[in-house]
């Protein structure tokens, strides 16, 4: 135990600036591109969620990263880039589907893997030949991006294994002490991370579903595999890791499960305070139940998942019931991540 006031030496004070997500002024941006620019670590919004940024160029700052989120070192990191010009630092090649995918999609949710250039910090691509480049669709992102003039690796700004921040305070439940800025801009739009496509391959191949489906890329494209399993997968390290996981045990309801909401979240309540997520109507006066609405919409799901998992832990759920959603669209993405966070799985 530290003495009151005694502070261990590897805690840093993390400035928090609260910015306008349209507007966020010269003064912020500023002192946030110094921050990169010096090797230092900067959480800032996406459309998506929020990133945890350094300097994609510099060894030093990337293996930043990976302490201050305790990453597992063979997770590579998405880098961030606000332009074409920036791109070619980055990558060896832009292939000519990946010009027709960046004409449509960028800025936007859509992650491309390609060939790395050797300047780009090893540590990025965690030993792998390839790296993964998107152009955020966020002016405070874009901002930084320029002002820094430099690409930013930039995995999802939370601690390893925890779901996703979609707000500023998420950031800061995981990582304050340990980064040097937030650049807080409110809740991010889309709430789940872009989707990852492999370019590197025979045919194109999703490592993550995600906002740009499979279908949208297809039609710009022709065939989209989905990589499923082993070898594929193999290729995108991160979805080997344990994923989005609030304290409580989550415990998923598939659509068509074909029981009572009300019947399961009883049965839980025996083993403790109950937190149910989904849109389906549950009896909300039970002791140690609390209850988040959604409508049964992949939007809706897909913006305020992460943030109810986390305040269903703030209120002290031993167990989170989460009611699915259609796969239809955006609803891949969210069952994706919502089967990832799940301990058990009851349905269809
Ligand atoms: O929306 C997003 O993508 C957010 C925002 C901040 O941009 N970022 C994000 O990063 O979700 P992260 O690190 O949480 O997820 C990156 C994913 C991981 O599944 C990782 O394995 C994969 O991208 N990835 C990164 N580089 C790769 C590469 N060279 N080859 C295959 N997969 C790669
Ligand atoms: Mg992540």
């Amino acid at each position: 135990m530290l003495a009151r006031g005694v502070r261990p030496y590897n805690l840093i004070d993390t400035i928090i600036k609260k910015v306008e997500a349209d507007n966020p002024g010269q003064s912020a941006i500023a002192s946030a591109a110094t921050i990169i620019r010096s090797g230092g670590l900067v959480a800032f919004p996406t459309e998506t969620v929020y990133g945890l940024g350094a300097d994609a160029m510099n060894e030093r700052a990337v293996q930043r990263i990976f302490e201050a989120k305790g990453r597992p070192s063979d997770n590579p990191l998405i880098v961030h880039v606000s332009s074409r010009d920036m791109l070619s630092r980055v990558v060896a090649d832009v292939t000519p589907v990946a010009r027709r995918l960046i004409s449509t999609f960028w800025p936007g949710p859509l992650t491309i893997v390609l060939e790395r250039r050797s300047e780009v910090a090893a540590a990025v691509s965690a030993g792998l030949p390839t790296v993964a480049v998107r152009m955020p669709a966020n002016t405070v992102a874009i901002e930084l991006i320029k002002a820094a003039d430099t690409p930013i690796a930039a995995p999802s700004a939370n601690a390893s294994g925890r779901p996703s921040p979609t707000r500023a305070e998420h950031v800061v439940q995981d990582l304050a002490g340990r980064i040097e800025m937030i650049l807080d801009a409110g809740a991010t739009h889309i709430g789940i991370e872009s989707t990852v496509l492999d370019l590197t391959g025979d045919t194109p191949s999703i490592l993550r579903p995600g906002w740009i489906t499979r279908e949208m890329i297809a039609g710009v494209i022709g065939p989209v595999s989905l990589a499923a399993s082993g070898d594929e997968l193999s290729r995108s390290p991160g979805t080997r890791h344990q994923h989005y996981n609030p304290r409580a045990r989550v415990v998923l309801v598939e659509e068509g499960a074909g029981r009572s909401l009300d019947d399961i979240c009883a049965e839980f309540l025996r083993e403790g305070p109950v937190g149910f997520i989904g849109h389906a109507k549950v009896d909300p006066d039970r002791p140690g139940f609390h209850a988040i609405n959604l409508t049964a919409d992949a939007e809706e799901y897909a913006r305020s998942i992460y943030a109810a998992m986390r305040e269903m832990d703030d209120k002290g759920a031993a167990v989170i019931v989460v009611q699915g959603i259609s796969e239809a669209g955006g609803g891949a993405a969210v069952m994706d991540r919502l089967r990832r966070a799940a301990t058990a799985i009851i349905g269809s």
